[in-house]
């Protein structure tokens, strides 16, 4: 069986939790492939609403596994609070959860010296979420880090010391003020590892393969979004991992010849959380409206988001770099009573208008080149069927289909999993 990918097209919060819950029925495995604990991935079902950071967003659903692939990194402490939540639900993740061996582990150290890192950048900071990623992610790539399966290996608390104390001393490079006691990260580190290696470790691309082989049906689940990634996103203003299609091969093992469907999810409008350029970003009521009627406050950080128009240049960009099979349009419920629509359709960049994403998008190169729609009134939240959507909508979505060559499968019209109207499905 073909291994499909759910991600998403923007810069992350496009409402892939959601989807992944709405979908899990249809899998034996749901499986992480990159990023971390900056990840905030929202569920609602039963009037609750629950925020899955590391853990895969089929866990509320029996009979499915849920597999933390290779290409994540894991913060045993936040894994545990996690955990926490779940038992509180009675939840009953040991049975259904497996770790790779591969995955590496946030340490409290590489906490410390993320934020190291955007203290000494100053306004030119990333708006990191300041969990670890990007200083795990470079232990990874330089060869230092510490991965889950070392904690089965005798001298795994000397691998440890060895490496917080380079981190230590490296903190102390960045001439940063950041206060912290170390022994208290560390007993709560140590608590936390002890409850980490409770759960069922294993050799995750063997597993995959067999499951393959097996007839299982495995969904992957991207984290943050596709203008994030580490070569295809608003660089340097992105996280450290492939959120892209290929991240998913090498975050779970998995062949390319292996993938079936691509999801991609999008927002009908745009949002950013942290810093770095966004050309449809606005600073007026409509913007607020978008804020204020999305909610857009982060899922991890409680951050505001920042809100835009559509970006089709952007979302032409993540089709193409993703191979997007199938497209899912989540909050159209948000743009219920706008009298007016814009979507961007070309950026003047240089003077010169373009419809490809370029190398640079800071605000003085590139203007939004909008086309105009008109709105809908009609409250979307209680619709249950693609007849019931407004003409206006229709309007919106037709134009969007045939701009980017993708059907649009899913309508969301609310946060809660019963709020999905299925079109046009395979
Ligand atoms: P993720 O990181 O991609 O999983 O997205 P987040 O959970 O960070 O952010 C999406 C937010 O939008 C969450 O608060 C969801 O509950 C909410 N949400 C998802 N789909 C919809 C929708 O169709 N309409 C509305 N109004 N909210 C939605
Ligand atoms: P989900 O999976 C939105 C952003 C941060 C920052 C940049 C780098 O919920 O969509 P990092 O902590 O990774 O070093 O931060 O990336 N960011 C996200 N924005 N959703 C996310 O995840 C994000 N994960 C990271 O705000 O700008
Ligand atoms: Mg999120």
């Amino acid at each position: 069986m073909a291994v499909d990918l759910l991600l998403g097209l923007q810069w992350g919060d496009e409402g892939k939790g959601k989807i992944v819950d709405v979908l899990t029925s249809k899998y034996n495995i749901i499986a992480r492939f990159q990023g971390g604990p900056n990840a905030g991935h929202t569920l609602v079902f039963n009037g609750r609403k629950h925020v899955l950071h590391t853990i895969p967003s089929g866990i509320f659903h029996d009979n499915t596994t849920n597999l933390v692939g290779n290409g994540v990194v894991i913060d045993p402490v936040i894994f545990k609070k996690e955990l926490d939540k779940l038992e509180e639900q009675h939840v009953d993740y040991r049975k259904s959860m497996l770790i790779s061996r591969k995955a590496h582990i946030i340490l409290p150290t590489h906490r410390l010296l993320d934020a190291a890192s955007e203290t000494a950048k100053g306004k030119a900071k990333i708006g990191s979420t300041l969990k670890g990623i990007g200083p795990t992610y470079m232990d990874k790539t330089g060869r230092n880090g510490l991965r889950v399966g070392d904690l089965e290996l005798s001298d795994w608390k000397e691998r440890y010391r060895a490496l917080a104390d380079k981190h230590e001393s490296m903190i102390s490079y960045y001439n940063v003020d950041i206060q912290y006691d170390l022994a208290e990260l560390e007993k709560e580190f140590f608590e936390a590892i002890k409850v980490l290696k409770t759960l069922k470790f294993i050799d995750s691309e063997e597993y995959l393969y067999q499951a393959q082989k097996a007839g299982k049906t495995i969904l992957a689940e991207g984290a943050q979004g596709s203008l994030l990634d580490i070569d295809f996103g608003t660089y340097p203003f992105v996280t450290s991992s492939n959120t892209t299609a290929a991240g998913a091969c090498t975050g779970l093992g998995v062949s390319p010849s292996q993938i079936g469907d691509v999801f991609g999810i999008f927002k009908a409008y745009t949002t950013r959380v942290g810093s770095g350029p966004f050309p449809t970003e606005l600073f007026d009521e409509d913007g607020a409206t978008m804020s204020r009627v999305g909610q857009e406050f982060g899922a991890t950080t409680g951050r505001p988001r920042r809100c835009g128009w559509l970006d089709l240049v952007a979302l032409r960009y993540a089709c193409q770099v993703n191979g997007v099979t199938q497209l899912m349009m989540m909050k159209g419920d948000v743009l219920s009573g706008f009298n007016t629509l814009k979507v961007c359709t070309a950026y003047n960049y240089k003077g010169e208008t373009i419809t490809h994403f370029p190398y640079n998008i800071e605000p003085e190169n590139v203007k939004p080149i909008y086309t105009e729609f008109k709105g809908w009134k009609e409250d979307l939240t209680e619709m249950a069927d693609a007849n019931q959507l407004p003409k206006a909508l229709n309007t919106y979505i037709e134009f969007l289909e045939k701009e980017l060559e993708i059907p649009i499968t899913i309508v969301s019209v609310g946060p809660d999993r019963k709020q999905t109207i299925f079109r046009n499905s395979k």
